[in-house]
């Protein structure tokens, strides 16, 4: 379970409010999505969870363990975090982006070649095409699936997730969909994507939270959100007028 309590981040030195005294709890092993316009705070939430920024107030817990007790890298060790865009080291090959932290954690060389060819499988990218290959040398959208693979490599039980389906094809990301959503019920991951797109967050989340200049506007699931919209924003949002 995680669980978010008057969380609000206020950037310096402007004083920027991006996340506003936000509350919500997600059980284990379900799909939550974080949804909104661009800049309501959405990637500073999922900053907060995995303490990449600091909260300016409230508190984050993991199974009732304190986020602000464990050393930050620490804290990240449980927690796959899939960036915006990819993120991928153009230096580095495909195998030793997916590879990199697994090698700095010194596991078995065996394991580390056997899983990172299991990943890249599971992606749909042929170890033996792919694995040699840098990121320039590949489309936006398979740079994205192997900054997927790289953030289920220490098979973290929670896994963050940054816009991970925006440079997709259709049929691609409809087999990514696939793809989480057993990922999610066989090996019951705790997974928060952050989406702009409303059917998407339908589609995957058990929880779509809905967010609009810094706070939380509505949370529920589909039926929640077209039968009982909260507000006139709420509303525009679920018709595809906002987004
Ligand atoms: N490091 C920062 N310093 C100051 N303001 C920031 C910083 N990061 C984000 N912001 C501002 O906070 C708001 C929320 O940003 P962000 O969480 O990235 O939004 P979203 O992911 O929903 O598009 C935006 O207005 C953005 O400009
Ligand atoms: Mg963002």
């Amino acid at each position: 379970m995680i669980s978010v309590k008057n969380l609000s981040k206020i950037y310096e030195p402007d004083g920027f409010i991006a996340v506003n005294h936000i509350d919500f709890e997600i059980p284990t092993g379900s799909i939550a999505c974080i949804i909104g316009t661009s800049g309501c705070g959405k990637t500073t939430t999922l900053k907060m969870l995995n303490r990449l920024v600091e909260p300016s107030t409230g508190e984050i817990r993991v199974n009732n363990e304190l986020a602000i007790t464990y050393d930050p890298v620490e804290w990240r060790r449980k927690i796959g975090y899939v960036i915006q865009k990819a993120g991928l080291l153009p230096h580095m090959t495909v195998r030793e982006n997916i590879t990199l932290l697994s090698r700095i954690l010194k596991r078995d060389k065996k394991h580390i070649v056997e899983k990172s060819n299991e990943l890249l499988n599971m992606i749909g990218m042929d170890p033996n095409t792919f694995a040699d290959r840098y990121p320039i040398e590949l489309s936006g959208g398979q740079q994205q699936r192997v900054g997927i693979a790289r953030a289920l490599m220490e098979d973290p039980p929670i896994l963050l997730m940054d816009e991970p389906f925006g440079a997709l094809d259709p049929i691609t990301r409809n087999s990514m969909h696939e793809e989480l959503m057993y990922m999610n019920e066989k090996l019951h991951k705790t997974i928060v994507i952050v989406t702009h797109d409303m059917e998407e967050a339908f589609k995957l989340g058990n929880q779509v939270m809905l967010m609009n200049k810094g706070e939380i506007i509505q949370m529920g699931n589909e039926k929640d959100f077209k039968e009982n919209p909260k507000n006139q924003f709420v509303e525009d949002f679920v018709s595809g007028q906002l987004g």
